[in-house]
């Protein structure tokens, strides 16, 4: 089962200069609980863009380019977006964590997506692709207020598989 875990305000941006613009602690804990023990599929700039590996998670990083390497047992590369697909059959969740060019191949295939939905308009260069509430039943929506930044966890799962 492929998933998808995002972080998106209004403007549907999700990153500028290849970072996130927010630092929301309670948004990277709900990441962690979320992800921790399994596998996380990204893009090579997102890869990029983390701080370090990040521990007790399996990492598949995609990229076109044959000679990137990473010497690291939990990281694996692949070439092909045929390589993430298969993980939709598979009884584990698999979580697509971004960046834009991720997420916008891999959103029609995701099963669950789970969104925190910040509350503001910042300007970035990376965006979440558009979507249909409506295909989606709605499993969590929790309300945050913490360091005047207003945001909402939300879980949806896809209706129609
Ligand atoms: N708010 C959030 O939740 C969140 C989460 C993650 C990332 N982000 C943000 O998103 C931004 C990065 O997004 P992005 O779209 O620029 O980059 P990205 O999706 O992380 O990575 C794009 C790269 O992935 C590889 N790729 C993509 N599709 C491929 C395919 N079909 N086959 C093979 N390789 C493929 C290519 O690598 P090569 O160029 O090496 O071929 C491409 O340049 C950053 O600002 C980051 O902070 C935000």
């Amino acid at each position: 089962m492929i998933s998808l875990i995002a972080a998106v305000n209004k403007n549907c941006v999700i990153g500028k200069n290849n970072k996130l613009i927010w630092h929301i602690p309670e948004d990277l804990k709900r990441f962690k609980k979320i992800t921790l023990g399994k596998t996380i599929i990204m893009g090579r700039k997102t890869f990029e863009s983390l701080p370090k590996i990040l521990p007790d998670r399996k990492h598949i990083v995609i990229t076109k380019n044959k000679n990137y390497l990473i010497s690291d047992n939990s990281v694996t590369i692949v070439h092909n977006i045929k390589d993430i697909l298969k993980y939709k059959n598979y009884p584990e969740e698999v979580f697509i964590i971004g960046g834009e060019k991720i997420y916008s191949q891999m959103l029609p295939c995701c099963s669950r997506l789970y969104l925190t939905e910040i509350m503001s308009f910042e300007d970035g260069d990376a965006h979440f692709p558009e979507f249909n509430r409506e295909d989606y039943t709605m499993l969590e929506y929790e309300k945050h207020y913490d360091k005047n930044i207003e945001y909402n966890f939300l879980t949806f799962e896809k209706k129609f598989q």
